[in-house]
């Protein structure tokens, strides 16, 4: 028997200490639990975050009436569902808010409920979350995106790019790919402290030293390769988000210094920074509603290099087919939380498959100890992973459980292609 029995919701706090959701699903005395993330670049056409705005105790920040709306109304619905009905669940929690941008309940209260719904199933199953997912053989580890210097919403230091990343393609397995960005990472340590910078975090791991000029970040991260004794642009490659939606006023963007300049400038300036670093993605190069601005730099890359729509997608079915049919990127940001429901997600992955598109699950800023993405990563058959860097353990945790996966795959665990 694999009823639901009860759901029970509660406040917990994310990884920048803000509330949030962990909802517990229950068959008899089996449960299972999930934590909410949130982000803090959001597109503005992502499933919504429910807040107690009115409730001063927390600043506003509180999320107090959506779990009362999970234990008062979504655990009675939920009763003696079989736990394996994923997407049964899923549009039954979708109809019971009914708006489309999930308003009404709240897209952070729904996917606590969703993902440990699907984390039960796989529990009671007594099989890893990874293989009730999308895939059923051929597990494959995802490359890590790591995210090493931290700028734009995620610290203080006026960087206008949000995220360096470095992406280890020359590595053949999971674990070689972790190793080589830990040695860049410490290499990298070493760097920042000799210019007498704080070597502090931001938000998701990566170090915030107190420079503002993205070609100095650039500079120091090619360094930091090569005194791995790595090829840049070969073994290691460096990728960005810019979160472009952050850097946009009156159809103008000030990506590559304060003033604001084209959409063409924009691109020039691109194409210069791809040659001379060898960049090879680059996440929300342009405003969630520049679709134009994205088919001209995609067709100026020439379709060489990765570009992400995150903010452009926000794992939104309908908005991947308005990109597919203009053309505008080549890979999709995946985040349950920006859709809310698992089953939402699976749809938009299978889709971005379809079209050969690659996807990239991700993290949010604020996230948690649930490691239930990395899973996630490997169950979808995705060929990245984005989860930060090696610090901060609500970050490292993902990675931690990608080598748990690994390990136990044994000898059948190869890493993904990435091209
Ligand atoms: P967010 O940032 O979680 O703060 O939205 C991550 C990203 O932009 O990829
Ligand atoms: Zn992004």
């Amino acid at each position: 028997m694999s009823k639901i029995t009860k759901v029970i919701a509660r406040q917990v706090f994310d990884s920048r200490g803000n509330p949030t959701i962990e909802t517990e699903v229950f068959v008899k005395d089996i449960s299972a639990s999930a934590i909410c993330p949130s982000g803090a670049s959001t597109g503005t056409h992502e499933a919504f975050e429910k807040r107690d705005v009115n409730n001063k105790k927390y600043l506003g920040k509180s999320v107090l009436k959506p779990i009362e709306f999970i234990n008062k109304v979504i655990s009675t619905k939920l009763k003696n569902i079989n736990i394996h009905q994923q997407e049964k669940i899923d549009y039954l929690l979708i109809s019971l808010d009914g708006t489309k941008q999930k308003k009404r309940i709240g897209a952070n209260a729904i996917l606590s409920v969703s993902i440990a719904v699907k984390k039960l199933s796989s529990k009671i199953k007594k099989v890893p979350i990874y293989k009730n997912l999308l895939i059923s053989k051929n597990f494959k580890l995802p490359y890590p995106l790591m995210n090493i210097i931290n700028g734009g919403a995620h610290a203080n230091n006026g960087l206008r790019i949000q995220e360096f990343m470095i992406r280890p393609d020359k590595a053949k397995t999971f674990s070689e790919g972790v190793r080589m960005c830990f040695i860049v990472i410490n290499k990298l340590r070493d760097l920042i402290k000799k210019l007498g910078h704080s070597t502090s975090v931001g938000d998701e791991g990566g170090f915030a030293p107190m420079i503002n000029d993205n070609e100095s970040a650039l500079k120091l991260i090619v360094k930091a390769i090569n005194l791995s004794g790595f090829k840049n642009g070969k073994d290691v490659v460096i990728c960005l988000d810019v979160a472009a939606n952050e850097l946009l006023k009156n159809k103008k963007y000030s990506i590559h210094s304060k003033k604001y300049t084209s959409v063409e400038n924009s691109i020039e300036n691109y194409l210069r920074l791809i040659k001379k670093y060898k960049i090879m993605s680059i996440e929300d190069p342009f405003g969630e509603n520049d679709w134009s601005a994205w088919t001209k730099l995609l067709s100026q890359t020439k379709n060489k290099i990765q570009i992400v729509g995150d903010d452009l997608f926000v794992t939104n079915l309908e908005r991947l087919k308005i990109g597919f049919l203009n053309i505008s990127a080549n890979s999709i940001l995946i985040k349950l939380n920006q859709i809310g429901t698992v089953t939402e997600t699976l749809e938009v992955i299978k889709f971005a498959k379809l079209i050969g598109y690659n996807t990239i699950i991700s993290h949010r800023s604020g996230d948690s100890e649930d490691t239930f993405i990395a899973d996630f990563a490997v169950g979808t058959d995705s060929n990245q992973i984005k989860t930060g860097s090696l610090a901060r353990s609500e970050r490292v945790s993902k990675y931690n459980q990608l080598l748990r996966i690994e390990q136990e795959l044994g000898k059948k665990s190869k890493i993904h292609s990435i091209h």
